[in-house]
């Protein structure tokens, strides 16, 4: 039997750098690597790690051929594994999965069950992938700042909140009961993050630079914070007293040109979120809560679909922060 897969190889570019490229093909299922479970995918979905391992940046496969997508949502089709049936619905977010086992850009994979979980009643496997690993990072950034004294109707910043992570915070947030906060440098989407779930929406430029000052005026219960970089030190320096920033992206760079200021006088916090290697029980709590709160609609009004021959096209635009909400990829 064969599967339908996007392969990646590697060859020396005419400067003699690597090149990665890419091609819808065909592939033996006798190449699929060890796995407990076989899972025929239905959706995976496209991130912003998708993008660097589509253009072959930052070294995160080990391995070509390749089959990359980070993330992937089926129905099992064999298993060795005690708690999976053929039949299950079952996602995959993170493990390093795309990256340094083959993914979700095909149309079966074979993984471990330790890596599944089973997808919530409330949500189609196309919806699970229209969560993806931004909508768990999303949602795992949430649980973080309410464990850490977040409540309902405090003033909640979501940064990048026209991108993956963002746009998924907007929507967890507001379905939580937070006065959402979007900050973009789309201003043209406000609308549509209006009705996602912010309450507000501000220009991005308000938070760019690094702040003038250690402490700036109050502003902020907790933030979910997808940019890094001088937008989060000057979020940090507008914190209110004893609030939360989770850290989860650095789309607006990895340096963080901060002060130990806010920590000290103002008792904030700095959560790191990691959805890669998240453990189990974290991840179910996410879920459950992704479950509970999700309002379909809304999920469905942020997400676009685009088939498998069309994703790798879209490497370039989500790396230069120009594709709105979440992708999924139909497999199939
Ligand atoms: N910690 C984890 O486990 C985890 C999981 C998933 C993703 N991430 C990271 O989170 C980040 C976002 O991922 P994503 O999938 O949401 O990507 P995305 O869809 O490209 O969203 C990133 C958003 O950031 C904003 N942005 C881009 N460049 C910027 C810049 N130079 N300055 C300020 N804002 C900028 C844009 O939003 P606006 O247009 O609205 O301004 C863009 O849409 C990435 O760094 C990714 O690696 C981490």
């Amino acid at each position: 039997m064969t599967f339908n897969a996007l392969l990646l190889e590697q060859s020396d570019g005419p400067d003699g750098k690597p090149v990665v490229t890419s091609v819808v093909t065909e592939v033996d299922d006798d190449r699929l690597p060890d796995g407990d479970v076989t899972v025929a995918v239905e959706y995976s979905s496209l991130n912003y790690k998708d993008g660097m391992v589509l253009q072959g940046i930052g070294r995160l496969v080990s391995e070509y051929p390749h089959i990359p997508g980070i993330d992937l949502a089926g129905v099992v089709e064999s298993s060795d594994d005690a708690r999976f049936s053929p039949g299950d619905r079952v996602a995959l977010t993170g493990w390093r999965v795309g990256e340094i086992w083959w993914g979700g850009y095909a149309s079966r994979a074979k993984v471990k069950g330790d890596w599944l979980v089973k997808v919530p009643d409330a949500l189609s496997t196309r919806q699970a992938m229209a969560v993806g690993t931004a909508g768990f990072t999303a949602m795992q950034a949430l649980v973080a700042l309410e464990a850490h004294g977040l409540t309902p109707g405090e003033p909640l910043l979501v940064t990048g909140s026209s991108g993956g992570v963002g746009s998924s915070g907007v929507l967890w947030g507001g379905l939580a009961g937070h006065h959402v906060v979007a900050s973009t440098g789309r201003l043209e989407n406000s609308d549509e993050l209006m009705a996602l779930g912010a309450s507000e929406v501000i220009d991005r430029a308000e938070l760019a630079e690094s702040p003038s000052r250690p402490l700036l005026s109050e502003r902020w219960a907790g933030c979910i914070d997808a940019v890094g970089g001088d937008t989060l030190a000057h979020v940090l320096a507008e914190m209110r007293y004893g609030g939360s920033v989770a850290a989860c992206g650095l789309a607006g760079g990895s340096g963080l040109p901060t002060t130990v200021i806010p920590f000290l006088l103002r008792g904030v916090n700095l959560l790191g979120i990691d959805s890669v290697m998240a453990p189990a029980d974290e991840r179910a709590t996410v879920w459950n809560r992704i479950g509970e709160v999700v309002d379909t609609a809304k999920l469905d009004a942020m997400t676009t679909e685009v088939p498998l021959a069309e994703v790798a096209a879209l490497a370039g635009p989500i790396l230069a922060g120009k594709v709105k909400g979440r992708t999924v990829v139909a497999t199939r």
